[in-house]
């Protein structure tokens, strides 16, 4: 506790409590908003440091050993296995452990579903979904099935306004915009595949896989390190993919291959299967979103409770992932990020292109984390109020 309380008393009239964070020996673990890479599992990063070097006593590391061989196989045949449980995952889907993040899906997902003259349809939320379906229009011809540039990207166009287009390739969506704190509150119903780009939501509840045709996920909020991008794809979807088509971005060659077409990343794959055997033992999804949702209500609660605090989207469609808020007067924004750092609380700003504040809730958060930054917003507010 000593460290601790050392960074509290740099600022001798905030006191947030951080009892109860783990602290390890003689080092202190802030509590992370960061939107990504974001946040692990302590126990997680415990383990993949006591066996750093010597991994179940091989004499070596995990990322020293050859992705080919019989050991490494089986560690990513477990984390496929433990993120089909978790997931519910069916067997007529594909799990492929790819490079290139969300934003090499943004290419490759048109390259492998839409034909060079197919219409895709994509639905705009905000700045992730804007980038993904700019990168589609160098492939296809994309439709923008509604856009919420009227609520200035503050709600999840409701599907009654969707103007889809018959025959589509497939439908696009960002279940969760990470930047803007948007999330839908309802999975679309369509008749073509649904893609979602879940990178900042995957794992944060249990969720229909059936009703997507694929998904991805980038791996640096909810699953592990970055440098690993998670695709789960419904077989009949494999092989579609336009003749010109690099094998390292066509689905089905890297199915047939098992991820490993080439080298993939190991220490990412390998951190994901702790994750997912921490998120098993944690009760999986079901306890998971039982938490999220606590996280998300306490904080929500403190920001539309206070005058100075402010969330500027729908309520309907608040993320419980991202949280992004304004202070009533701008100026007191480097001096609240100042201070919460001060008091372990890191990350807070918001995303470069909006500015404003910001706090990721990942998986990886616990409650204590979110009590100990409501406290303090809530003592920031009683002295600049
Ligand atoms: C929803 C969403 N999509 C895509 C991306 C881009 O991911 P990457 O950096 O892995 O390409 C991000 C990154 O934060 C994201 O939040």
């Amino acid at each position: 506790m000593s460290n601790c309380a050392g960074r509290m008393q740099r600022s001798a009239t905030i006191t947030p409590p951080l009892d109860g964070w783990p602290l390890q020996g003689s080092s202190v673990r802030v509590f992370n908003f960061a939107p990504g890479p974001a946040a692990l599992p302590l126990a997680v990063l415990e383990q993949a440091r006591d066996e750093l070097t010597d991994w179940h006593g091989s004499g070596t590391s995990v990322i020293e050993i050859s992705h080919r061989s019989s050991a490494f196989k089986q560690v990513a045949a477990q984390a496929e296995a433990d993120l089909r449980e978790l997931l519910g995952i069916p067997s007529h889907y594909r799990v492929l452990f790819l490079q290139g993040g969300a934003t090499g899906q943004f290419a490759a997902v048109p390259m492998n579903l839409a034909s060079a003259g197919a219409t895709v349809d994509y639905v705009n939320t905000g700045a992730w979904s804007k980038k993904a379906l700019g990168e589609a229009k160098r492939y296809c011809q994309v439709n923008v099935a509604a856009d919420a540039a009227a609520s200035n990207y503050t709600t999840a166009p409701s599907q009654g306004e969707w103007r889809l287009t018959r025959g589509a390739a497939y439908v696009h969506y960002t279940p969760n915009e990470t930047i803007g704190g948007v999330e839908f509150p309802f999975v679309p119903r369509v008749d073509v595949p649904l893609v979602a780009d879940m990178s900042s939501t995957i794992l944060s509840r249990p969720i229909e896989i059936e009703r997507f045709g694929l998904i991805y996920a980038g791996a640096q909020k909810n699953i592990g390190p970055s440098g690993l991008v998670v695709v789960i794809v419904r077989d009949e979807l494999l092989g579609r993919a336009r003749p010109d088509t690099p094998p390292i971005w066509d689905y089905k060659s890297q199915a047939a291959e098992g991820s490993m077409l080439n080298t993939p990343p190991t220490f990412a794959w390998y951190i994901a299967g702790l994750v997912f055997k921490w998120l098993k033992q944690q009760g999986g999804l079901g306890v998971m979103a039982e938490r999220n949702r606590a996280k998300a209500e306490l904080l929500y609660r403190t920001i539309d409770e206070s005058g100075l605090y402010r969330n500027p989207v729908d309520k309907s469609c608040r993320s419980w992932m991202n949280v992004p808020f304004l202070l009533a007067d701008a100026k007191l924004e480097k001096p609240f990020l100042a201070e919460a750092e001060a008091v372990g609380l890191a990350n807070l700003a918001g995303h470069r292109s909006v500015g404003g504040l910001r706090a990721s809730i990942y998986n990886a958060m616990p409650i204590e984390g979110v009590r100990a930054l409501t406290e303090f917003m809530r003592e920031f507010a009683r002295r600049h109020g």
